[in-house]
């Protein structure tokens, strides 16, 4: 019987440049022989700019909203990097002028405070970036909030405040940005943040109704606006350690650990891997991909152990870890 090394992920030096690299399936026989080997790479160490040319993005210009913070910023600093122009947006002035000034460090960034339930403040947004820019190529819907309640529990206020912000907000944008620039161009890029909501989300059932109103409208904007070369994706990060979860109560934070345990990759994700899959989205690599939900989420959304047989199988057979 051929015994399986899982071995975590080890550190070598090559070269230069020092990489992570994990090795599977080796035999004992085979040990020293490094041509049985499987190196891979270790994509948590990979940078966007080892993956992507530098100008990957160079003359398009993206627009991020809630580019200020967490999985928004991330998404901005990595289109900088890959040569974009990037305008970022959301509510509060002050540290979106700061963040926008950080961001500037890696390209041209600018910033203008935009409500995204506002249609108002979005159409003076679409404005500012004409004047600054002339087009907008790349549209990326990261902006929202919710907060945790018992859907019992939940207030028509509270109701409407998510429902406004994630699935009205995210419309009246990508309605807006495609009028003033993605129409008239006959082409552009939209990808939307949303979250896993694959089996519904007990918890926060107003944010998992509003992201499954996104993912729908995914798909009829994809079908609706192919004919003007434009491109929409959605992706469905599942738990990413960002300045999202220091919104939740400490009762809530203090199940993460055992949230992370009970997670099939042991962990939760970053903020660059969420950002990693909308590079690849408002690329060209995915030119013929439209209308999908990427989830981003270390397999959790299909973490359900039918029977519980994939416990009592390990325990049966061995762990092999
Ligand atoms: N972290 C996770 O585990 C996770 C998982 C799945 C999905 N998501 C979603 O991913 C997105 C980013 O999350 P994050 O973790 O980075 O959280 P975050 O730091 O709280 O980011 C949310 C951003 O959206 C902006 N925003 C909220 N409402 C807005 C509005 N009405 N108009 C304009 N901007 C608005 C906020 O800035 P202002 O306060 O200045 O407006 C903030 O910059 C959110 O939509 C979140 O729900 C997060």
């Amino acid at each position: 019987m051929n015994h399986v090394f899982n071995r975590p992920y080890r550190t070598v030096k090559n070269g230069l440049k020092k990489i992570s690299i994990r090795h599977n399936a080796i035999k004992p026989t085979n040990f020293f022989n490094f041509a049985h080997w499987q190196f891979v790479i270790n994509p948590i160490n990979l940078t966007i700019r080892e993956m992507y040319r530098n100008d990957l993005f160079k003359d398009k210009v993206a627009l991020v909203t809630g580019g200020r913070s967490g999985i928004g910023y991330a998404i901005a600093r990595q289109l900088l990097q890959l040569g974009a122009s990037v305008v970022i947006c959301s509510r509060k002035e002050e540290p979106l002028m700061v963040a926008a000034q950080e961001l500037s460090q890696f390209g041209t960034c600018i910033a203008m405070p935009c409500d995204i339930r506002k249609t108002d403040q979005i159409k003076a947004l679409a404005q500012f970036i004409k004047e600054q820019h002339g087009r907008l190529d790349i549209l990326v819907n990261n902006a929202g909030g919710q907060f945790p309640a018992m859907a019992e529990y939940i207030s028509d206020n509270g109701w409407n405040a998510v429902i406004n912000n994630n699935l009205n907000g995210t419309f009246f944008m990508i309605r807006e940005m495609a009028n003033t620039f993605l129409i008239p161009q006959k082409q552009g890029i939209i990808v939307n943040i949303i979250a896993d909501i694959f089996r519904g989300f007990p918890g926060m059932i107003h944010t998992g109704a509003a992201r499954a109103g996104v993912e729908n409208l995914t798909k009829t904007i994809a079908l609706e606006w192919s004919e003007h070369n434009i491109r929409i994706n959605s992706i469905a990060p599942g738990i990413i350690e960002s300045s999202g979860l220091d919104q939740y109560p400490p009762q809530i934070q203090e199940m993460f650990e055992e949230a992370k345990q009970a997670s099939p990759m042991g962990r939760f994700g970053t903020s660059e891997e969420v950002s990693n899959a909308v590079c690849f989205l408002a690329s060209p690599l995915s030119s013929f991909t439209s209308g999908i939900t990427l989830y981003v989420d270390g397999a959790k959304h299909l973490n359900f152990d039918k029977m519980g047989m994939i416990k009592a199988m390990k325990s049966i057979m061995g762990n092999n870890g």
